[in-house]
């Protein structure tokens, strides 16, 4: 069987969990739902970052320890899995035993091998430099700009403070020729979507220059092994979350371990801010350690909200659970893939996303439902219709649906183009709609009862298959419109995709699942 190894970043805890989060949250649970259909082993993975400044600071600011305001504020982002439905293997906290010690003996591994230049990939020296906290992250001076308050600023926006002190040292630039090589060998998909990749490579083919690994002007991390003064810096910290929620280095020699069987991760998915992170210095780590790189990193874009950045001080943060209230979970999991091309930056916006309600879910693939099911139930015995010989329309109908999966397979496990997955699969619908309106089964009714059932049967079939499709995107829905066709819950993987509605299967009385959304007053 093949594997699938999924993974979100694992998101600072300090912050409240909005709809970015959500949104990288939901495109890796969407994959690891399709490859379980698909007929794969799957194991995807999900976490909170805990360490670092910018938590030991938001620690201090809420007047409490690190560990006790960890152990509090990590609960928000178990629970947005939830009100997601999220089908998460596992979520990892970066505070928890099973982490630190994989952190240590990443460590060791980095320090014991050379680089590809025979020098030692860890050496002590100082850091001097500028830090931006809120991006964890280390900028070089020309990186910078100065603001009208004097401040300067990374290219994010955030505040950068001057560092100096001892720190350890991973030899980037020794990887250079490495980085730019695993990029080009065979590995053309390692960086997605295209327009990354080119960043990425023309940023390395700039010249890298060492990375600072380690920190002593704060605590809250994991200590470096063999010299407790300093602490890990932060991303090397967390970008091991990756291995060590797969059992490493306690399982390395099991071959039924969690990490022989699902590493190298097949795809990290990340936002476009952190995608250096995960495509120059990951990759990097590892090799230095004598493991491999993942197989693929993904950066989807970001979204605004009404045209603005979302911020807290714009109190324009978008909170997945109050949209969740208004519009219903499915809803909102359809409109975060649905509306954007995914890759490229969206906005987020009510009217967009009533829009997308009232016209996709509503009018075109929710009346189809209700129409055909409910014409069922009265006109056709309330049971599955029986076909006779189906004519070139009905053929052309029943092979668009046949042919979804073929379609959709290298679109999500190739390209991660969710936007054009359910494209196509509308399509599909809109089809439908079309031929129930030109079939007009309500006409047959009255001159000709074997065609309408055949055109019934031909209609069904086809909302079964785009169900079957859908289930990732929309889980609970399409439940509820299988349960409707009566299809067994052992029949709703790819494995039973082209295995055909029993006709005579007696069918429950339909209920609309998804009503239009109607704009409450005030
Ligand atoms: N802790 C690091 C990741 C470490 S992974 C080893 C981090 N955390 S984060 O909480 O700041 O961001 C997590 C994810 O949320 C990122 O992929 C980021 O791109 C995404 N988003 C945050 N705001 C977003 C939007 N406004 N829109 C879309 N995604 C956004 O970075």
């Amino acid at each position: 069987m093949t594997r699938f190894y999924v993974t979100t970043p694992i998101y600072y805890v300090n912050d409240a969990p909005h709809i970015g989060h959500a949104y990288t949250t939901l495109a890796c649970d969407v994959l690891a739902r399709f490859m379980r259909l698909d007929g794969r082993e799957v194991h995807f993975l999900t976490g909170a970052d805990e360490h670092g400044q910018k938590v030991e600071k938001a620690a201090r600011d809420a007047g409490t320890t690190p560990q006790e305001f960890t152990d509090r504020v990590s609960r928000n982002f178990r629970e947005l899995a939830q009100q997601l439905d999220i089908s998460n293997d596992d979520f990892i906290r970066t505070t928890e035993q099973r982490h630190k010690e994989c952190c240590a003996e990443l460590w060791r591994r980095m320090a014991a091998r050379k680089a590809p230049n025979g020098e030692s990939n860890i050496y002590l020296g100082k850091y001097a430099g500028w830090y931006a906290i809120r991006d964890e992250a280390f900028y070089g001076e020309d990186e910078l700009t100065v603001g009208a308050d004097g401040k300067r600023r990374a290219p994010s926006g955030a505040e950068v403070e001057w560092v100096e002190e001892p720190s350890y040292f991973f030899r980037l630039s020794a990887w250079q020729d490495w980085l730019l090589d695993y990029y080009a060998k065979g590995n053309a998909e390692f960086i997605g979507p295209a327009t990354r990749r080119n960043e990425v490579t023309s940023f390395v083919r700039q010249g890298l220059v060492d990375l600072s690994i380690s920190r002593t002007t704060f605590k809250w991390g994991v200590p470096v092994p063999g010299d407790a003064d300093h602490i890990m810096y932060v991303w090397l910290d967390a970008l091991s979350n990756y291995v060590s929620a797969l059992g490493w280095p306690a399982n390395e020699a099991d071959p039924q371990g969690l990490f022989a069987r699902f590493w190298p991760a097949d795809l990290h998915m990340v936002g476009k801010d952190i995608v250096r992170f995960h495509t120059v210095y990951w990759p990097a780590f590892l090799a230095a350690a004598g493991l491999e790189p993942p197989r693929r990193v993904f950066a989807h874009g970001w979204w605004t909200v009404e045209g603005q950045k979302m911020s807290k001080s714009l109190g324009n943060v978008v909170k997945p659970a109050d949209m969740i209230a208004r519009f219903g979970l499915d809803p909102v999991r359809y409109f975060l893939l649905r509306e954007v091309p995914f890759g490229q930056d969206g906005d987020f916006s009510q009217a967009a996303m009533v829009r997308r309600i009232n016209t996709d879910l509503a009018n075109d693939l929710g009346n189809l439902g209700q129409r055909v099911l409910s014409f069922i139930q009265k006109n056709a015995g309330a049971s599955v219709p029986r076909p006779g010989a189906f004519t070139p329309e009905d053929a052309r109908l029943l092979d668009a649906g046949a042919g979804l999966l073929a379609q959709l397979r290298p679109e999500l496990a190739a390209a991660q183009a969710f936007n054009r997955a359910l494209e196509a699969i509308f399509q599909v619908v809109a089809e439908a709609n079309r031929y129930v309106d030109v079939q007009a089964p309500w006409t047959l009714r009255k001159t000709d009862t074997a065609r309408m059932e055949t055109v019934l049967y031909v209609l069904a079939e086809t909302i079964r298959r785009v169900a079957i499709v859908l289930q990732p995107f929309m889980p609970s829905s399409m439940a509820k419109l299988l349960d409707q066709l009566a299809v067994p819950a052992d029949a709703r993987d790819f494995a039973h995709f082209d295995a055909r509605l029993a006709p005579g299967t007696a069918l429950p009385p339909p209920s609309g699942v998804f009503p239009r959304h109607q704009e409450q007053a005030g």
